[in-house]
């Protein structure tokens, strides 16, 4: 798998999450919640664990994980200093919450008991180094646990806003920085256990998460969708009043075009959810 380093690349995922970090939490009903508690779950953190949680954002996996492995500590780790500001404003004597990259941990080997990347791996800069540097700081027999959007079972209301982006920013004359395709399989069930393995990790369990819902027209759609990634958020945000009507126009008739008015406005949000010991 090829990095995608470019500093340009990290800036713009930067600025995204700086941006969306005061309605992460709330985002799609709560959506992300509900995942890093999935993560959690199967994760099993025990009490006096040590746990490292990489990419931790607003720290909703850490804050799960924190009471579970008390007195054990949990440190948190993100590139965006607003996420981090959220994480910490929430009190807990356990959890520190750190700016550091994925990619360029500080930590000696065989530190942590368990490593959490909660809905952070598709947007590391450099996922095979993330994931041998998890390996890294894993005590032997230590475990990984990953969650991933599993992005084949989007709908097809999704496919069609999806593909009409990248002509949307050609005709406003935006070039915006993009990771390669290839992330958008991250998250399916049998390319995730390849990327872990690759690193040095066994596969202990895989699950998945399906959710869903209906968006209540173009507005609500396209607020939304401005919260699924850095693309969608920075031309949504960059269109300015005229032109985001025009495109809640256009999206309508995209929805219409759909035929069957059931699948207007539906969404999925789709995940799976692996854990792997260090072998
Ligand atoms: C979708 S959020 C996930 C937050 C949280 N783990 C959760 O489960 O809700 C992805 C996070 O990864 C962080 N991130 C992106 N690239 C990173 C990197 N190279 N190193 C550390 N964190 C990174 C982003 O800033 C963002 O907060």
């Amino acid at each position: 798998m090829n990095p995608d380093s470019s500093d340009e690349m990290v800036d713009h995922m930067v600025d995204f999450f700086d941006r969306i970090a005061p309605v992460y939490d709330t985002w799609a009903g709560g959506q992300h919640g509900r995942v890093a508690s999935r993560l959690v779950d199967l994760a099993a953190p025990a009490k006096n664990e040590q746990v490292l949680d990489v990419g931790t954002g607003t720290g909703l996996v850490a804050h799960l994980v924190g009471p579970r492995v008390n007195p054990g500590l949990v440190i948190g780790i993100d590139l965006s200093s607003n996420m981090l500001s959220i994480a910490r404003s929430r009190m807990a004597k356990n959890i520190q919450f750190v700016g550091m990259a994925a990619e360029n941990l500080v930590f000696r080997p065989a530190t942590f008991d368990l490593v959490t990347m909660g809905e952070a791996l598709a947007y590391f800069a450099d996922p095979t180094t993330a994931l041998e540097e998890a390996n890294r700081v894993l005590r032997p027999g230590g475990r990984l646990a990953v969650s991933c959007q599993r992005r084949s079972l989007s709908t097809r209301a999704q496919d069609l806003f999806f593909q009409g982006l990248v002509p949307l920013a050609r005709r406003h004359y935006l070039s915006l920085p993009r990771y390669s395709s290839e992330r958008a399989r991250f998250g399916e069930p049998e390319v995730l256990p390849q990327l872990l393995s690759a690193a040095g990790f066994e596969m202990t369990r895989l699950t998945e998460m399906v959710t869903g819902g209906r968006a209540n027209g173009a507005r609500e759609w396209t607020e939304l969708m401005a919260g699924a990634g850095p693309l969608p958020n920075t031309l949504i945000r960059a269109l300015g009043p005229r032109y985001r009507s025009e495109l809640e126009a256009e999206v309508e008739l995209a929805m219409a075009s759909l035929g069957d008015p059931d699948d207007a406005f539906r969404y999925h949000h789709s995940y799976v959810v692996a854990v792997a010991t260090k072998r």
